[in-house]
């Protein structure tokens, strides 16, 4: 079996609403976890279990893989994850990373979250072929915690494991996850902001549905994660258009960021998150989105 690997990564994206506020914004901008779900109590009780648990052995470097004791346990979550309709699409990938020799990333950051978790990791298809497998727990724990874990094909790991020598991920974050995870506290907060998260989702669709006759938008089925992507009529000033929806405490992350900056042959978006927007604000949020746009 492949290492499975404790990774950390220093990239978060800077938060951009205030923490923990119910406010009168509607923050369709954010991709950071709601707030309100964070599970506080639940964390801190492992982080103190972690400690009485792992002792002495949270105060050295600690193994460049990670913790056993939590990758023995991510590998059999990991296994239990990959039981879901293949897309042919995906197996394409996969081939072709094969026959051309080239090394494919799956970035399986949105792991867990959706309504349909139906996407197989390009990994799951083909075992031996050049697939490095990412996954996070940014979006479904908290971003703080800086924990991930990598499949890495055979022939990276001693490259990997020379490079991360003295790089590790915090000991206590791994201990505090390897608990959460054991004693079925993520499975619950899992579920809890999966079906919260979902049923945003299909909010916003009802929302699309409902008022997407006043102005034009156009949207790609969304029905897993957290974002949708508006494309807008190119003959729309996006700054203008932002700035006047945040006027109305409405929050938009615009397409542009999203693009190499040598790119021209650009459309217009705006990426719509809802992650932090609350049930009760989406419909008119997309309603005012959709006017304003018109
Ligand atoms: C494309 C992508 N991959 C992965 C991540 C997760 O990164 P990290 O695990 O460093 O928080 C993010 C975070 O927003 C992301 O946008």
């Amino acid at each position: 079996m492949r290492p499975i690997t404790a990774i950390r990564n220093n990239t978060a994206p800077a938060p951009i609403s205030n923490e923990g506020e119910l406010s009168e914004i509607i923050d369709f901008s954010s991709g950071l976890p709601d707030p309100v779900v964070f599970p506080y109590q639940e964390f801190q009780h492992c982080i103190n279990k972690a400690i009485d648990t792992y002792k002495h052995q949270l105060f050295t470097y600690g193994d460049s893989y990670g913790l056993v004791k939590l990758r023995r346990t991510l590998a059999s979550h990991l296994a239990g994850d990959q039981i879901f309709a293949p897309q042919e699409e995906r197996r394409a990938i996969s081939r072709l990373a094969s026959k051309y020799n080239v090394y494919v990333v799956g970035d399986d950051y949105m792991a867990d979250l959706g309504i349909e978790r139906s996407f197989e990791p390009i990994y799951s298809y083909n075992q031996t072929s050049p697939v490095i497998y990412l996954k996070s727990f940014s979006k479904i724990i908290f971003p703080g915690l800086r924990l991930g874990a990598m499949v890495l094909p055979e022939a990276l790991v001693d490259t990997y494991r020379m490079i991360r020598r003295y790089a590790g991920t915090s000991l206590l974050s791994q201990a505090a996850l390897e608990i959460y995870m054991n004693n079925g506290m993520f499975e619950w907060h899992k579920n809890r902001i999966a079906s919260r998260y979902a049923e945003r989702i299909r909010i916003l669709n009802a929302a699309l549905q409902q008022h997407i006759a006043q102005g034009w938008v156009e949207t790609p089925d969304i029905l897993s994660g957290i974002y949708a992507q508006f494309k807008i009529p190119l003959t729309v000033n996006l700054e203008r258009l932002i700035e006047k929806l945040a006027e109305k405490n409405i929050r938009v992350r615009s397409g542009k960021q999203f693009y190499l900056s040598n790119y021209l042959d650009r459309e217009k978006f705006l990426r719509i998150s809802v992650s932090r927007a609350r049930s009760e604000q989406i419909n008119e949020g997309i309603k005012e989105i959709i006017e304003e746009v018109r």
